[in-house]
């Protein structure tokens, strides 16, 4: 069984193009850098139908909203358990 954490970017149209088109390469280099890539599973996903309150990131169970790429390595830092 895969037991890799999930982190889910929207890759819908509001929100791509209101910060996560930047937000998942940011997302892919913290991975990497952070040799991280066989703990998580990231990969994109269709709207969430929360596009006003985008630009949306699941990570595990928990939805946040508002993401921007200048808070993205910030956000990473604090929910992802890697130290
Ligand atoms: S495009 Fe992301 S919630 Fe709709």
């Amino acid at each position: 069984m895969d037991d890799k954490q999930e982190i889910v970017i929207c890759l819908g149209s509001s929100c791509f193009s209101r910060g996560n088109r930047l937000c998942m390469g940011i997302i892919e280099k913290f991975l990497k850098d952070n040799h991280l890539e066989e703990r998580f599973f990231f990969h994109g996903s269709r709207c969430f139908d929360k596009c006003d309150k985008g630009p949306i990131l699941k990570i595990g169970d928990k939805i946040y909203e508002g993401v921007k790429p200048e808070d993205i390595v910030d956000l990473l830092n604090r929910t992802l358990n890697i130290t």
